[in-house]
């Protein structure tokens, strides 16, 4: 398919351009979601959720956890990628099947193919959890994109330029969207604003995001 008619097909779809490597895949992850929430659970119970310290102190208010061969994790010495969760000292649960493929298929529809990620942080938002402006810069690998998958509540997510004052676009992420941005949007700065009490029929009130990176 050329790129016109792939851009056709994703304006049909309820795809939208942020950027020239950066969309989000309106409702992508819905036919995931059943094979997806018993995962969540499977992973939880090898890795709880926790908040971490950032190295200025801070305790984050959105609760993680991962899954995969690499997960993020940060402490008073910093941010990283570890092979071993450091609160159970075991190996991070494995990347469940459903995971990768979802990963994998979101990826190509808005453009990168091969997309094959070692990490998934597990991020989970109760009301009032907020993530404020970073980029994602600690991953080994930037030729591969982020792909960032939204179940539960409503987040008004921040997308902002290189720079963290550049100006920030804000758009509403619902239960089942994925956001990719890879290529020249890569770095370039992102949060989440305080979540607000949407209850959601299937998660109640919380949001759970993946984020899924190539780390290693
Ligand atoms: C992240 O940047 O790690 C998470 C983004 C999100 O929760 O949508
Ligand atoms: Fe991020």
């Amino acid at each position: 398919m050329n790129i016109e008619t792939l851009e056709f097909f994703g304006a049909m779809a309820g795809h939208q351009r942020l950027g020239p490597d950066a969309m989000v895949l309106r409702g992508f992850a819905l036919p995931f979601v059943s094979e997806l929430m018993p995962s969540i659970a499977d992973v939880e119970a090898v890795s709880p959720f926790r908040h971490m310290v950032t190295p200025s102190g801070f305790t984050m208010s959105v609760a993680l956890t991962n899954c995969g061969a690499l997960g993020w994790a940060t402490d008073r010495r910093g941010y990283r990628y570890t092979a071993i969760d450091p609160e159970s000292g075991k190996r991070w649960p494995a990347m469940p099947d459903v995971f990768a493929r979802l990963a994998n298929e979101a990826a190509t529809a808005a453009g990168f193919n091969d997309f094959d990620p070692d990490a998934c942080l597990v991020n989970r938002y109760l009301p009032g959890a907020r993530l404020s402006l970073h980029q994602d810069k600690n991953e080994r690998d930037y030729e591969a994109p982020i792909v960032s998958v939204s179940l539960g509540m409503r987040a008004t997510f921040m997308f902002g330029g290189l720079k963290r004052t550049d100006p920030t676009i804000k758009v509403s992420l619902y239960h089942g969207d994925v956001m990719v941005w890879g290529g020249v949007d890569r770095l370039r700065f992102h949060g989440v604003m305080p979540l607000k009490e949407e209850p959601h029929p299937l998660l109640g009130s919380q949001r759970i995001n993946f984020t899924f990176r190539k780390a290693g």
